[in-house]
């Protein structure tokens, strides 16, 4: 019978520790939804006493999520674990998770530490978290690269401390698959109880091999595997889930082994992660990259067409994609258009609901051909709008090749109209300077990216942006349209709105935030 692999899904903690890709509580709920709809077993959801944000996060998450257990990271230390505790106690299976290096660079110059002390640390700590709940995760930072003996000793010692799930990592992305897998194998034969745990994996993607290294513990007896949604991570990422998945799925002859995963998510699990993060995900990437499914080669479609097998491994529909995803026009009705976001996932209110059939019918009326994607991209787009303090009512953009481009804006608010006009080197410039000067808040705008959601001169722009507020913390927002000028000017009012709305709701007025102290 096939072995079971617990999926350990680190997107809100490691994915979040991507540069830029920091999510406020909504987003990391949003997040969380829908890796319960995805079915992974465990959510790691952040490292409480990192920060309050974080705090706040991993217990919105624990209180609120069903399905998944909820993990929070700590270090090995009481004030650690203790706070770690306080966020998580409300969630039916928490699951404290606690680390400690034991790598001799680490042991030298970053914790100043022996072994003996080490191995007393880790295993006080793992008591410790064990007076709160019963699933405790042990990680040896840096295992890659740690002395083996040693190693199997504090494994061994924390197994006998009460961990239930002992973390190998390979933190800094050192491994080499058959190394890797050697590695676990050794811990096996090595460890007398290491029967009474499950041996985990965490693999970073330094050299590209996170994936292939987490595969290789798998066929060597790891029992979980780490991974977070798009592969997002520290530095060059983790093992991507979708990556690891489908492996497993797609070569369970080889494996022998399963996850409970609903592949069938995974696509809109894609989606949101990249909405939220403002991380677009590369057209090559494998599972959920915009080419992943599509054949370019005429001998390669002559091939599909007469039978998908010949250059297809996985079916398009196992991970979420619709066959055939050309789908309503003008014509279509209400029904079909709450059906088919239905089929996509998404259940909406009946006010969310007019909304959107409202804008679609509006996008309908100008676009010949509507696709899946346009119509995750309305629904996103209107979700946004909600909440907003300033929304955009009226622009009109002059532009042409010698004259000064000016922008003419109105935004409503609770309080009113504003109406504002300014001008720009470019009309994306003209439009973010007029917004400027209308929006009380203090910001900078880092980064602006464009993309077209479908093919074709008339697809929905989707612009993305991401602003620094006071506190050094990154907003991230996006608009589409028809437009992209348009677009543009929803995106960036979009993080406006985020900015204004989080830092009120932290009270804090902008002050710096905690330092990071991973
Ligand atoms: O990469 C790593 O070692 C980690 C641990 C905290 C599990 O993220
Ligand atoms: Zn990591």
């Amino acid at each position: 019978m096939a072995r079971r692999i617990t999926i350990f899904d680190t997107t809100l903690r490691d994915g979040e520790q991507s540069p830029g890709a920091s999510m406020n509580i909504e987003e990391k709920l949003e997040v969380a939804k829908q890796l319960a709809r995805l079915k992974v077993d465990v959510i790691e959801a952040g490292f409480p006493i990192s920060s309050q944000g974080d705090f706040d996060a991993v217990k919105a998450v624990a209180d609120n999520i069903k399905g998944p257990a909820i993990a929070g990271l700590c270090r090995a230390s009481k004030a650690d674990i203790d706070r770690a505790w306080e966020a998580l106690k409300g969630a039916k299976m928490p699951v404290i998770h606690t680390f400690l290096a034991t790598s001799d660079i680490h042991l030298e110059k970053k914790l100043k530490k022996t072994r003996e002390q080490v191995l007393e640390m880790a295993v006080t700590a793992v008591k410790h978290a064990k007076g709160y709940t019963e699933h405790v995760e042990f990680s040896a930072e840096d295992a890659a690269r740690s002395d083996f003996d040693f190693l199997c000793q504090v494994v061994e010692a924390v197994i006998d401390a009460g961990a239930t799930v002992v973390n190998i990592p390979d933190t800094v992305g050192y491994a080499i698959p058959s190394e890797f897998g050697a590695l676990i194998a050794k811990l096996h034969k090595r460890v007398p109880n290491i029967k009474n745990a499950i041996i985990s994996v965490h693999c970073h993607n330094d050299l590209g091999l996170a994936t292939a290294n987490s595969l290789a513990a798998v066929m060597n007896g790891a029992g979980q595997v780490e991974c977070t949604i798009n592969g997002i991570g520290e530095r060059a990422g983790n093992a991507a889930l979708e990556e690891v998945v489908m492996a497993l799925n797609t070569r369970c002859d080889l494996f022998n082994a399963k996850t409970n995963v609903n592949t069938k998510e995974i696509h809109r699990a894609s989606r949101i992660v990249s909405d939220v993060t403002g991380l677009s995900v590369q057209v090559n990437k494998a599972i959920v990259g915009a080419n992943a499914f599509a054949h370019e080669a005429g001998i390669h479609q002559h091939g599909v067409l007469q039978d998908k097998r010949t250059y297809e491994i996985m079916d398009a529909q196992s991970v979420g994609l619709a066959q055939n995803n050309l789908v309503l026009g003008k014509h279509s009705g209400r029904h079909a258009f709450e059906d088919r976001l239905k089929s996509l996932g998404y259940s909406l209110t009946k006010a969310e609901l007019d909304k959107s059939f409202e804008r679609f019918k509006a996008l309908a009326d100008k676009k010949k051909e509507m696709f899946d994607e346009d119509l995750e991209t309305i629904v996103a787009d209107e979700f946004r709008v909600i909440q907003a303090k300033y929304n955009l009512e009226y622009m009109n953009v002059m532009t042409s090749m010698d004259g000064i481009p000016t922008a003419t804006i109105r935004l409503r608010t609770d309080e009113g109209e504003i109406v504002e006009a300014g001008i720009g080197v470019g009309s994306v410039d003209a439009v973010y300077k007029t917004i400027d000067k209308m929006v009380d808040a203090k910001y900078t705008l880092l980064d602006y990216i464009v993309k077209a959601v479908t093919g074709g001169t008339d697809a929905l722009g989707e612009v993305t942006v991401k602003l620094e507020g006071r506190n050094g913390e990154i907003y991230t927002g996006r608009g589409a349209s028809l437009d992209i000028i348009e677009a543009s000017a929803k995106a960036y009012l979009n993080a406006v709105n985020k900015l204004i709305r989080l830092e009120a709701l932290r009270g804090d007025g902008g002050k710096p935030k905690d330092k990071p102290i991973l």
